[in-house]
């Protein structure tokens, strides 16, 4: 049987706990996800793509079967290029359904052949965002059960730095 291939595209300015239970969970259920960092051409970043992918790379380190892209140009041409069966995004609340339901009938419409699946996000996870982590790290708060352990101190350090002067 062909392997079925999933994306797992976001932002991810910084990856969250909340992405990462995502990622994870797509993992158990697809051969393989590849996790495509956008680029997005209206938006300024905080964290450039190289340091999203790095942090990506690794907080998904210890499972085999994600990698992680850029995603320059349109999802559905992504997914199309590389054989992608569907596309996971999480869903925190009603507040994302709006906008995610509208991105994914357009990526149908662009991509027929795959599918959005919506995973709902975990509990813990509802109020998360990689915003909000912007906000707490950029006045010194505690971020730790925000992010990875592994890459809280360098996200801290990061936007503790940005914001001083
Ligand atoms: O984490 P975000 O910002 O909610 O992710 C949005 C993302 C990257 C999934 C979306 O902006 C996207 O797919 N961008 C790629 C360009 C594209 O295909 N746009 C049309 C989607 S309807």
């Amino acid at each position: 049987m062909k392997e079925r291939l999933a994306v797992c595209p976001g932002s991810f300015d910084p990856v969250t706990l909340g992405h990462l239970d995502i990622m994870q969970r797509a993992a158990k259920l697809f051969d393989r996800v590849t996790v495509l960092v956008s680029i997005n051409r209206d938006k300024v970043p905080c964290f450039s793509a190289e340091e999203r992918i790095e942090m990506i790379k690794e907080v998904t380190a210890d499972i085999p079967n994600i990698s992680v892209d850029r995603l320059d140009g349109l999802l559905a041409d992504y997914v199309r290029d590389n054989g992608a069966c569907a596309i996971v995004k999480g869903l925190r609340a009603m507040t994302d359904f709006e906008y995610e339901f509208q991105m994914a009938l357009i990526n149908k419409k662009l991509c027929p052949d795959a599918e959005t699946v919506f995973l709902v996000t975990k509990e813990d996870n509802m109020y998360l965002s990689s915003s909000m982590v912007r906000e707490v790290a950029s006045f010194g708060g505690d971020i730790s059960g925000f992010v990875p352990e592994r890459i809280s101190e360098r996200i801290v350090k990061r936007l503790l730095n940005k914001t001083k002067g």
